[in-house]
C-alpha cells in the first residue's frame, strides 16, 4: 500500500515537472490548465496525508519553473508569488470565511475583484520615474532579464507621468497578446512559413522571451499592471488606491476592477464570466483581493501565495484528449469537412466529443492521426477546434488521414476548385446532404423561377420525403400539397400553377438551375451561345468547353464532371419527361437578361401571385425605376383588379398598360 502511494507521488512529480517544462520553457503545453491543476491537487492531497513522502523539491513546494538559459538572471527583491485557486462558489465562501476568522472579525474586509489576464507575469522597475529593468517571474525568486524586449512594448511607459516619483517603484502585471493581435500575427507568421502559436498566452510568452529584441519588437504585446513589488515609499493605503496612482503615472492598469462586499464580488464574477468571450483579451478567471493594505499585511503569506488573494478560475478553454477518429461531414453546399471524433473531455465549461478540423490541408498541417493525443480548445461560441497534436506521444503507427475520393453520403467523386482549400461533393442534384440548398437554387428567380416555393416549403417537402431531386417537384399533386400544415387550397393551387408555369423556360436558365459548380448565369448563357443544344453541351470535350468565352479549365472540368455522372443525366431526363422544355429560339446567340434600365414602372390594383412590394423589388432588380405616381415619364403601368383612378388616367395619357400575366412573363424572361 505505502509502496503504491510513494510510487504514485513519484509518478505525479515526474508528470508535473514535464508539464511545467513544456509550459514554461517550451511554450508548448501538452495538457490543459485544469488537467495540470488536477495533478497538482492530487499530489498536494497525497503529500498532506503522507507527509513522510513529501519531497523538498516537489512541485508543490515551489513556484513556477527554472528560467531559460538565454537571459541574464534577475533576483526579485520581493518574491513574485502565485495565487491559490478557487474553482467553485463554496470554495469562494470558504475563502471569505477563512479571512474573517483569521482577522477575528475585527474589521470589515472590503474586497476587490478584477479579471485574471491570461498571459505571463512581468515586473517592471522604475527608479525616479525612469524604466530601468524588467523581469519575468521565472521561479518566483529568480526571473529573466527581458528589459530590451519590454522596452519595445508601446503601452509600457519608459518614463512615468507627473513630477514626483518614488525612488523605487516596481510595477507588477501581466503581459498579454490581445485576441485580434494574436490572430493577425499568426496569419502573418503562417504566410511567412514561420511557426505559429496555439493560443494568445503562448504567443505572449514566446514573444516576450524571444531572444532577439528586434523580432520581439514586431510582436504585438500589451501589458496591464495588477500590483506592485518593491517600493521605496508607500503609494497608497488600499489596492484600488495603488492602482489609481499607477494609472496617474501613465501605466495601463488591469481594467474592470470592482470593489465591495463578498456578494458584490460574486456578482461581478458572474457578470464578467458572461462577458468573457466578448473581451478583447483572454481571461481565465477573476482575482479576488482584500482591498485594505493593512489587512493584507495582517493576513500575510503562505509559502507560495498570499493569504489575502485568490484566483477564482473560469472553466479552462483548452484540454488534451485522444482522437478516436476523423469523421467526414458533407455540408449543405457540398463542402466536405473532416471532423475530429474525440474521447469526451470537459473544456470551456462543457463536455465535447467533436471538434472541427476545418479542411484536409489543416489535417495535413496538424498531421493528425487516429489514436493521437490532441489539444482541443473551446473559446466562446466557436466550435471546438483541434489546435495541436502531441506527435511525440504517438505510440501506434497509424498512417495519415487522406481526403476521400468519393462523397461519403452519395458516393459521387469529390472535386476541388483552383485556389480553394475545401473539397466538395460533385453529386449536387442527388446528394442528400445538399438537397435543400440545391433545390433552393433550382427554384430561385434567376433559375427556374418557381414563385411561391420557398425555403420553408422545400424543407417541409424534403422532410416528408416527397422530393429528393428537382424532378420530384414536378410530380407533386395539389392534394398532397393541400395536406400540408398551413397550406390552404388556394395556396396549393398557386404553387401548382407556378410549378407548371416554370416548365417552359430558357435553356440558359435550365443550365444555371442545374447548379453546376462555378456555372453562374453569365457562364450558362455563354455555354448556350456556344453549343446549340443540351445534348451537344453534355458531350463537349474539355478542349471544346475551354473555347467558350469565360470558361477556363476549372469551369470546363466542373461541366465535364457534372455530365459524366449518370445520376445527373438521369435527373435531367426526368425533368424533360416531366415536361420541362425550352424555346428553341432561346438558344439564339443574343439572349440577354431583360434590361429595363431607364424605364419607369407604376403598379396599381391587387396582384394575385405576389405582393406589390415584391413585384417592385423584382422590377428594380431588372433595372427599372418603380414610381408611386403616374406621369408622362411613366413607361408602363401594371394594372391589377381594383386599380381605381390610375388605370383611367394612364389610358388618358396613352401609356402602355399591362396585366399581371404579362408581368409574370417578363419576370420569367
Ligand atoms: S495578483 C501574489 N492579479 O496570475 C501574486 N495576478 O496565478 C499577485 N494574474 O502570477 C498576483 N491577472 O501573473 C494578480 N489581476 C491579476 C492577475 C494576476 C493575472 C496572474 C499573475 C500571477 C498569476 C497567478
Amino acid at each position: 500500500m505505502t509502496q503504491a502511494i510513494s510510487n504514485r507521488i513519484r509518478e505525479l512529480i515526474e508528470h508535473i515537472r514535464q508539464h511545467e517544462y513544456n509550459y514554461h520553457i517550451l511554450d508548448e503545453p501538452t495538457i490543459g490548465d485544469s488537467q495540470y491543476d488536477e495533478l497538482l491537487i492530487e499530489l498536494k492531497a497525497l503529500e498532506a496525508e503522507f507527509p513522510k513522502y513529501c519531497d523538498l523539491n516537489s512541485p508543490t513546494q515551489r513556484v513556477g519553473s527554472k528560467p531559460d538559459s538565454g537571459f541574464k538572471e534577475v533576483i526579485h527583491s520581493r518574491p513574485m508569488l502565485s495565487l491559490d485557486n478557487i474553482f467553485h462558489l463554496d470554495e469562494y465562501r470558504q475563502f471569505v470565511d477563512r479571512l474573517n476568522e483569521r482577522l477575528k472579525n475585527s474589521s470589515v474586509i472590503e474586497f476587490t475583484v478584477e479579471p485574471k489576464l491570461d498571459g505571463l507575469a512581468l515586473s517592471v522597475r522604475y527608479e525616479s520615474g525612469e524604466l530601468v529593468s524588467a523581469a519575468t517571474r521565472g521561479d518566483g525568486q529568480v526571473g529573466e532579464n527581458v528589459t530590451k524586449n519590454v522596452r519595445t512594448i508601446r503601452s509600457i511607459p519608459l518614463t512615468l507621468n507627473g513630477s514626483y516619483f518614488p525612488k523605487v517603484l516596481e510595477v507588477r502585471g501581466e503581459v498579454i497578446m490581445k485576441k485580434l493581435d494574436f490572430y493577425k500575427m499568426n496569419e502573418r507568421l503562417g504566410l511567412a512559413g514561420e511557426k505559429t502559436f496555439v493560443n494568445p498566452r503562448n504567443a505572449a510568452a514566446g514573444s516576450l522571451r524571444q531572444l532577439d529584441p528586434i523580432v520581439a519588437a514586431t510582436r504585438p504585446l500589451s501589458f496591464y499592471a495588477y500590483g506592485i513589488g518593491e517600493v521605496s515609499e508607500d503609494v497608497g493605503t488600499s489596492h484600488s488606491e495603488v492602482m489609481q496612482v499607477l494609472k496617474n503615472f501613465g501605466i495601463p492598469v488591469n481594467p474592470g476592477m470592482v470593489n465591495g462586499s463578498p456578494e458584490r464580488i460574486q456578482a461581478a464574477y458572474t457578470e464578467t464570466f458572461k462577458l468573457r468571450d466578448s473581451l478583447p483579451y483572454e481571461i481565465d478567471g477573476m482575482v479576488v483581493k482584500v482591498n485594505q493594505l493593512y489587512l493584507q499585511e495582517q493576513l500575510g503569506y503562505l509559502a507560495k501565495a498570499p493569504r489575502f488573494a485568490a484566483a477564482w478560475k473560469f472553466p479552462a478553454q483548452e484540454a488534451s484528449t485522444s482522437l478516436i477518429g476523423v469523421d467526414i461531414q458533407v455540408g449543405r453546399t457540398g463542402a466536405i469537412t473532416p471532423v475530429a471524433r474525440l474521447e469526451p473531455v470537459f473544456v470551456g465549461g462543457v463536455t465535447i466529443s467533436k471538434a472541427s478540423l476545418h479542411n484536409f490541408d489543416e489535417v495535413r498541417r496538424l498531421d493528425v492521426r487516429p489514436g493521437d493525443r490532441v489539444m482541443v480548445r473551446r473559446a466562446g461560441d466557436v466550435i471546438p477546434q483541434v489546435i495541436r497534436v502531441m506527435v511525440n506521444q504517438r505510440t501506434v503507427p497509424v498512417g495519415p488521414v487522406e481526403p476521400p475520393s468519393k462523397c461519403p453520403v452519395c458516393h459521387s467523386p469529390v472535386e476541388r476548385s483552383e485556389g480553394e482549400v475545401v473539397i466538395r461533393c460533385s453529386g449536387g442534384l442527388i446528394c442528400q446532404a445538399q438537397r435543400l440548398e440545391r433545390l433552393k437554387h433550382f427554384v430561385s428567380r434567376k433559375a427556374m423561377n418557381i414563385v411561391g416555393v420557398g425555403e420553408k416549403l422545400l424543407e417541409n417537402l424534403i422532410e416528408k420525403q416527397w422530393i429528393k431531386t428537382p424532378a420530384d417537384l414536378y410530380r407533386l399533386t395539389e392534394d398532397s400539397l393541400e395536406s400540408l400544415d398551413r397550406m390552404a387550397k388556394k395556396s396549393a393551387q398557386n404553387v401548382m400553377k407556378s410549378i407548371a408555369a416554370s416548365k417552359k423556360t430558357k435553356l440558359s436558365r435550365f443550365i444555371f438551375a442545374l447548379g453546376i459548380r462555378d456555372v453562374g448565369e453569365a457562364t450558362a448563357r455563354s455555354l448556350v451561345r456556344a453549343f446549340s443544344d443540351l445534348n451537344q453541351l453534355s458531350q463537349a470535350s474539355l478542349d471544346e468547353l475551354m473555347t467558350v468565352e469565360d470558361v477556363g479549365l476549372v469551369v470546363a472540368s466542373n461541366v465535364r464532371v457534372f455530365f459524366d455522372l449518370d445520376h445527373n443525366l438521369r435527373v435531367i431526363q426526368q425533368l424533360i419527361d416531366c415536361g420541362v422544355c425550352w424555346d428553341v429560339q432561346s438558344i439564339s446567340p443574343d439572349i440577354n437578361e431583360l434590361d429595363l434600365s431607364g424605364q419607369v414602372w407604376v403598379l396599381t390594383g391587387t396582384l394575385r401571385s405576389m405582393s406589390r412590394d415584391e413585384a417592385s423589388e423584382r422590377l428594380r432588380a431588372l433595372g427599372a425605376k418603380v414610381s408611386g405616381s403616374l406621369s408622362t415619364k411613366t413607361s408602363v403601368l401594371v394594372s391589377g383588379p381594383n386599380s381605381g383612378t390610375k388605370l383611367a388616367k394612364a389610358k388618358e395619357l396613352g401609356l402602355k398598360i399591362v396585366d399581371e400575366t404579362a408581368l409574370l412573363e417578363i419576370f420569367r424572361l
